[in-house]
């Protein structure tokens, strides 16, 4: 049945979307004004037209250089060049992959995600995390009221000894969770909600015979939220000296360990703003940066770093303070930790702690002037790792180090200008190198074929190999060109040679292939072939799993060639401070990234 009525601003009720994301994108546009949701972070005023302007969140200044046009949806900074749309804006500045910060968007502007099929095993999932969501909510002001009410006392002195501030306190919703088997248990269900839920969902515990009771008892209760600022999670600190001196919440529906980053919601706006951000290790720490000033110190909680909780600070910043303990398991943390953050291409120093001494008992004792001084002594990351590595590594570990560094860069400007710096660092020279890892890649694949397995995440085609790599895929499986093509990988076939041969593919497939290729293509494709009859006992999946791998390298590849030619276009633009041509080369290039993405 066709809708009666358009789902334009100020639509009441949810409407589905009723297509693709695509559409999804759009409704949520339709529905949510750019201006209403840039004000939430940037203190914008009304210039002339539809345009308003204020200081850019992305960089630092006060200037008002950022513009957004309200009417064409577009925000455009003249000082960094930041640019794009209201879910552009949406991510970047809450660190948001696109996908999420879309379904956040669209929850609040009442849009379905609609998915091609309405999934109902998705849908009960959905419903599931919104009680766990609304349950933690509870359980967050439960634990609020008895830190401020009569049984929160002794907490409430605890905290004071440590030097805490009630800001800080009510900044970071902290709670007591008092020693008693049905405290939260009975603030659930007086609000409505089922013990056993509250189970599943890691706030009450039950034993074998099915009794469920509070798993937090007399505990300092630290709040764990994600970007959205809803909590997800939750950690509880022992007044005494018992053990465990922390108990934390498990994995569920709505949290991943090593996923969130704690105090990064209060954080990010700090971390945003001045591009830099403050690393941790525990939540008191984490509590007594931000009394101190340090309003974007961020904590990882008693995991290593992940590569999840890098990519989340590398949507804010590319500056980050590494604080560690300078024993012999915090140096080995730094170094883990730096290498993350510089293969990624970000900045950091690292900053060990003097014996005994975390950034909570270094602040209070002597002041925020003290952290400042050993942060500006501290030594790059870059030099920490040589320093690191030199000092304590074998010659044969030293070499591998240097090889796992180089390999987990995955882009080429990132290569070039690491290599010379490692090489020389490392006394190393660059032949050695390679012919290390010549002999280690050997080593590492006893058999004849040399294909590695596919495994998910793990970057299997190497950038300057693609065309070949597709090429010999496109060969073996003829069936999957058309599909390729749509992808547009015909536009990876940079040499006449493999133009040709992929031209010859895609018109004559496979059963008449043979005849028209000639004396250099015809060993390719027939070792191929080759290859193809050795595998077949393999499974299906292997092919799939190649086909995927693939149409990922492509959507990446041209993600990648757009944003940059986005950028170039706006740094050349940039000169002439003409909004409205900027917008519309803008939206070209949004147009065609639209036509290429389907
Ligand atoms: P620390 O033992 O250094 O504690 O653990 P802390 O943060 O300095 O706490 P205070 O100052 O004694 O109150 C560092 C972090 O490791 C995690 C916690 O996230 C803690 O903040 N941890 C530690 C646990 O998860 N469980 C534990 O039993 C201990
Ligand atoms: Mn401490």
């Amino acid at each position: 049945m066709a809708r009666t009525q358009a789902g334009g601003r100020g639509g009441s009720g949810r409407t589905g979307s009723g297509g693709s994301g695509g559409s999804t994108v759009q409704e949520v546009k339709a529905r949510l004004s750019i201006v209403d949701i840039v004000r939430r972070y940037v203190d914008l005023k009304k210039a002339s037209g539809p345009r308003w302007m204020g200081p850019c969140p992305f960089h630092q200044e006060t200037k008002p250089s950022f513009s957004v046009n309200e009417e064409e949806g577009f925000y455009y900074c003249f000082g960094c060049q930041a640019a794009g749309d209201l879910i552009d804006f949406y991510c970047r500045i809450n660190g948001l992959e696109f996908k999420e910060g879309l379904a956040q968007l669209a929850e609040e502007a009442g849009v379905e995600m609609t998915s091609r099929r309405p999934d109902p095993a998705e849908q009960m999932e959905r419903e599931k995390r919104k009680v766990f969501l609304d349950m933690y909510a509870a359980a967050r002001e439960h634990f609020r009221r008895c830190l401020h009410g009569p049984q929160g006392g002794e907490c409430r002195e605890y905290l004071a000894r440590r030097g805490m501030t009630p800001e800080i306190v009510e900044r970071f919703a902290l709670g007591w969770a008092p020693d008693e088997w049905q405290s939260l248990a009975d603030a659930l269900k007086a609000a409505g909600f089922a013990p056993r839920a509250a189970a599943e969902a890691g706030l009450l515990s039950s034993n074998d015979k099915g009794h469920i009771y509070d798993r937090f008892r007399g505990r300092l209760i630290f709040p764990i939220v994600n970007l959205s600022g809803q909590v997800v999670a939750f950690g509880g600190r022992i007044l005494s000296s018992g053990e465990p001196k922390y108990i934390n919440s498990s994995d569920t529906a709505i949290y991943k360990k090593g996923d969130h980053l704690y105090g990064l919601h209060q954080a990010r706006r700090a971390i945003s703003q001045t591009k830099r951000a403050v690393l941790t290790e525990g939540y008191v720490d984490v509590l007594t940066l931000h009394q101190f000033g340090f309003e974007n110190g961020c904590g990882v909680l008693g995991t290593a770093l992940t590569s999840t909780q890098v990519q989340r600070l590398g949507g804010f910043c590319s500056d980050v303070d590494l604080i560690f303990d300078g024993d012999g398991a915090g140096r080995k943390a730094a170094l883990r930790s730096a290498e993350m953050l510089l293969a990624r291409g970000m900045n950091c120093r690292v900053v060990l702690m003097p014996d005994g001494e975390d950034v909570d008992s270094l602040l209070q004792k002597q002041g925020a002037e003290a952290l400042r001084q050993a942060m500006e002594q501290a030594p790059d990351g870059l030099d920490y790792c040589i320093r690191a590595v030199r000092g304590s590594f074998s010659p044969k570990d030293l070499v591998e180090w240097a090889i796992q560094f180089m390999n987990a860069l995955d882009r080429p400007d990132l290569i070039s200008y690491y290599s010379p710096r490692i090489y020389s660092g490392l006394g190393l020279s660059e032949a050695e190198i390679r012919s290390a890892q010549v002999r280690i890649k050997q080593a590492k694949t006893p058999h004849a074929a040399q294909r590695p397995q596919a495994r998910s995440g793990e970057r299997l085609i190497p950038q300057r190999k693609h065309e070949r790599y597709i090429l010999s895929f496109a060969a073996r499986h003829p069936a999957y060109v058309p599909l390729l093509a749509e992808r547009n990988a015909d536009l990876l076939m940079l040499s006449p040679r493999a133009r040709q041969l992929w031209d010859k593919i895609v018109a004559h497939g496979e059963t008449d292939l043979i005849p028209y290729l000639d004396e250099r293509e015809k060993p390719f494709v027939i070792g191929e072939y080759d290859k193809r009859a050795e595998r077949s006992a393999e499974h299906e999946e292997q092919r799939e799993v190649e086909f995927e791998e693939i149409c990922r390298f492509l959507d990446e590849h041209f993600t990648r060639e757009h944003l940059r030619a986005q950028t170039d276009v706006l740094r050349s633009l940039s000169g002439e401070r003409d909004f409205s041509k900027t917008l519309e080369h803008l939206k070209a290039i949004k147009d065609s990234l639209g036509r290429k993405n389907g």
